[in-house]
């Protein structure tokens, strides 16, 4: 009786933890809350501001942007909510400044609105053309198999991926805020140097500081032999976050994203080795993308103001756990181009041999929303589709374990070796 009676209690207590747990969860204690100071203008997702309880100042109905002025405290809260759900939908600070004003933030919302439309309209000229077969010169043609590429995809290796997925969840934590982040780039920039000690091709990496976040993106650049002003882009986040509200602050971030950014170190060892190709390659590691495409906001946005002519933008940002089974991926169709989903199922075709599924985030869920947002085709494989994804992700238990499969990762990287080398042939 007595022991029951003490079971019982014992149970009570656990509950209340585990619902305490629940309704708190996903809270990044590992740095100090922000106050309701720094009013900024921000782009974000309408539903997300309905839940703050904040009205919009301007709204883009077809995609559900929205511009709103938000104090520091609420957008962590924005950004808490979007992660609290596991679902896509942070928000990204636009760089404008208070001195400008209102106006000039509605100007600035104006050209991102006018820029999603753009996106939309170009998509609509694409199925018409798709529906005629007006094809030609289009990449999503099916073309004859490149026997360059073919020879690339074979060198892949899921031997190296697990060793850098291995180095980049062995830091405490990438968290962008605290230093973490920061001493993660510096040793991942050694790393780099490393594994491209046997390149042939010519190639720089630089360190890319930003204004909305203390940790550097790393960008490789591999010129183009003959139009180095036309540039293809690959990218995945370096940063990860701890949500959890108890327990250890470790954030390995094995899946997200030291997968996707293993994806793309192998790819890089693999293009320098080989032929060079007509146009300019960028890889990029994105700082911050946990706080709300940071890095990768402010680096699409320069791009377009220096009249960048970017070709098309692949993200690999998650790409270890097989949800859906191997070789099943999913094809992120929201802040994505349709020209490129229909590159990706031609390479799919010509090179993998996977199931595609088109699946969406709901939001702008990774660094490929703002590249899109300033104008440029993108493309986004996910591991899964996203009901079957990892949801161990934000955790301590985001790790390299039995359900990680190194080959279904490998799939990614030889994607982004056929993206990159077709567009920019
Ligand atoms: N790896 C996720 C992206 C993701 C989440 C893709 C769910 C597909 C499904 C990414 O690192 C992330 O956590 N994104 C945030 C949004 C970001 C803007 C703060 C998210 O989804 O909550
Ligand atoms: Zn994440």
């Amino acid at each position: 009786m007595q022991n029951k009676h003490i079971f019982s209690r014992a149970l009570l207590f656990v509950s209340i933890i585990t619902a305490f747990q629940t309704a708190s969860a996903h809270r990044d204690l590992s740095a100090p809350r922000a106050t309701a100071t720094d009013p900024r203008y921000v782009l974000t997702d309408i539903e997300l501001l309905r839940e703050l309880g904040v009205e919009p100042l301007m709204t883009h109905e077809a995609t559900g942007t929205v511009l709103a002025r938000l104090n520091a405290k609420e957008r962590e809260e924005l950004a808490d909510h979007a992660h609290d759900r596991l679902r896509c939908g942070g928000h990204e600070v636009l760089n404008i400044s208070e001195k400008s004003g209102i106006l000039g933030a509605k100007s600035v919302a104006l050209n991102a609105f006018g820029e999603l439309d753009r996106q939309l309209r170009r998509d609509e000229v694409f199925e018409t053309k798709l529906a005629n077969k007006v094809g030609i010169g289009l990449p999503s043609e099916p073309r004859i198999r490149d026997a360059e590429i073919e020879k690339a995809i074979l060198e892949v290796s899921e031997a190296n991926l697990k060793t850098t997925v291995d180095f980049l969840a062995a830091f405490p934590s990438r968290n962008h805020k605290n230093g973490d982040g920061q001493r993660a780039v510096l040793a991942f920039k050694t790393e780099i140097e490393k594994t491209l000690k046997d390149a042939i091709l010519p190639y720089q990496i630089d360190l890319i500081t930003h204004s909305n976040t203390p940790m550097n993106s790393i960008r490789l650049t591999i010129p183009g032999a003959t139009n180095p002003g036309e540039i293809v882009v690959a990218g995945g986040h370096l940063d990860s976050i701890n949500q959890s509200f108890f327990g250890a602050k470790k954030a390995p971030g094995a899946d997200d994203n030291a997968s996707g950014s293993a994806n793309l170190l192998e790819v890089a060892r693999i293009l320098t080795k080989g032929k060079a190709l007509a146009r300019t390659v960028e890889i990029y590691w994105y700082a911050g993308e946990e706080g709300g495409l940071l890095g990768s906001a402010e680096i699409a946005a320069n791009a377009k103001s220096a009249g960048k002519k970017v070709v098309g933008v692949l993200q690999l940002d998650m790409t270890l756990f097989p949800g859906d089974g191997e070789f099943k991926l999913g094809s992120m169709t929201d802040f994505t181009s349709l020209e490129m989903r229909e590159l990706l199922k031609t390479i799919n075709t010509e090179y993998i041999g996977a199931t595609i599924i088109d699946d969406k985030c709901g939001y702008g869920c990774s660094d490929h929303a703002s590249w899109y947002k300033n104008g440029y085709p993108t493309l986004m494989p996910f591991e899964a589709t996203k009901k079957r994804m990892n949801s161990a992700i934000h955790t301590d238990k985001d790790v390299v374990s039995t359900t990680s499969s190194f080959r279904h990762s490998a799939m990614f990287s030889k994607i982004a070796i056929a993206f990159l080398s077709t567009l920019a042939k």
